[in-house]
């Protein structure tokens, strides 16, 4: 199979390529503008492969788009290439809003064309997987589960951008026909991670002994997926997924921020040993904006129809990750350098 994977140097989209070249034995056309978020460095494993190719293209520039699927005529997409970071989605919606929105809607588009033009025998085989967010459905008080028929409540221009493209990917599959298949996910971590968001920003704090910041009282609660789970339940998706459905994957690991710092401090600690516990270095800073509550994820849907199941504890997941980023500084010493020192994003003008 040939696979074309929108924002493949990103943290997801990487762990895509990677898994369908490396244990698929996948044909995939990497597109990624490479933003600030992309890193190239996240596939060295596969560069060079002569299943593998890279495109530095815009999802938001149609003829590009037109062009990518004509000259590498793939069997299908998954379309990861986002704005993702919630945070700069408050200092700065516009990006997300022609990133998340209008390129999604030009790359339905030209897949529509393609899609249009194939012969009958390989329409029937593509698939357009549209990867998503659990944000999209708001907040969660203390009890209850999303699942694939939750109303859509999306709080940040991040989750509001995203449940758009979601409205947009299923108008597609409804009005043309495109096989769409929409996967909504719950929060994310493991290796290659920007480090912006929560896990790996106080990873490499921690490490460096500087201040390891919680929004809040630390009580939101998420509930973590290894990204190699994601990635194989998205690859599943493409092979066994109904064209017009949707998918929630989750971790079944719903923690508190504050535990999820925690365990991250006495990790490093075990791990690589200072003069003091990391745990001092946790501190408390002004909430977000709009900032829910609590996600958690009913993935019963995947399991029982794609036979898909996490591979691996929460637990097991973050101390492999913790290792990883102690051994890895070379993939994000340049970066935390040059393109994000881990300053605080995300609020209000009333708020600094
Ligand atoms: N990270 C999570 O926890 C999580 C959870 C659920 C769903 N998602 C979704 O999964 C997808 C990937 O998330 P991620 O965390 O890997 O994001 P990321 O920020 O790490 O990577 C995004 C990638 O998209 C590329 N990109 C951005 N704008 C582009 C454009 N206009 N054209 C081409 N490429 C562009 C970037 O260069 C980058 O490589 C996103 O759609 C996100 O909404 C993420």
């Amino acid at each position: 199979m040939r696979i074309l994977v929108t924002g493949g140097a990103g943290f997801i989209g990487s762990a895509v390529c990677r898994r369908l070249v490396l244990q698929h034995g996948a044909s995939v056309i990497n597109v990624d503008k490479l933003t600030y978020a992309a890193n190239l460095g996240s596939l060295v494993q596969i560069e060079g492969l002569p299943g593998y190719a890279f495109e530095q293209r815009d999802i938001c520039d149609r003829a590009a788009m037109d062009d990518v699927l004509a000259s590498h005529e793939p069997d299908g997409i998954i379309h990861l290439a986002a704005e993702s970071h919630v945070d700069r989605s408050i200092n700065g919606p516009a990006d997300f809003i022609n990133t998340n929105i209008v390129g999604t809607y030009g790359l339905l588009e030209a897949a529509r064309a393609y899609y249009d033009r194939l012969p009958r025998w390989r329409r029937s085989r593509f698939r357009f997987v549209h990867v998503s967010t659990d944000e999209v459905y708001g907040s969660l008080g203390p009890d209850g589960r999303f699942c694939e028929d939750t109303p859509y409540r999306p709080s940040s221009p991040y989750s509001a951008s995203k449940a758009a493209s979601d409205h947009l990917a299923h108008a597609w599959f409804r009005t043309y026909g495109v096989p769409v298949i929409v996967s909504n996910c719950s929060n994310n971590y493991g290796p290659f991670q920007f480090p912006e968001k929560l896990i790996p920003l106080t990873i490499l704090n921690a490490i460096e002994s500087k201040p390891l910041p919680v929004y809040g009282s630390g009580a939101n609660v998420r509930d973590w997926l290894h990204v190699d789970d994601h990635a194989a339940g998205l690859i599943s998706l493409l092979q066994q997924g109904q064209p017009g459905e949707k998918y929630n994957f989750g971790g079944d690991s719903e923690r508190t921020n504050l535990d999820v710092v925690t365990l991250i401090c006495d990790l490093v600690d075990s791990m690589s040993p200072g003069r003091e516990s990391r745990r001092s270095l946790i501190t408390f800073v002004p909430d977000r904006p709009g900032h829910d509550l609590r996600y958690a994820i009913d993935a019963a849907k995947a399991r029982c129809e794609l036979g898909w199941r996490p591979a691996r504890t929460f637990e097991q997941g973050i101390a492999q990750t913790v290792e990883w980023y102690l051994k890895s500084r070379a993939w994000w010493e340049k970066p935390r350098a040059s393109v994000y020192d881990g300053a605080r994003l995300g609020l209000l003008e009333t708020q600094l």
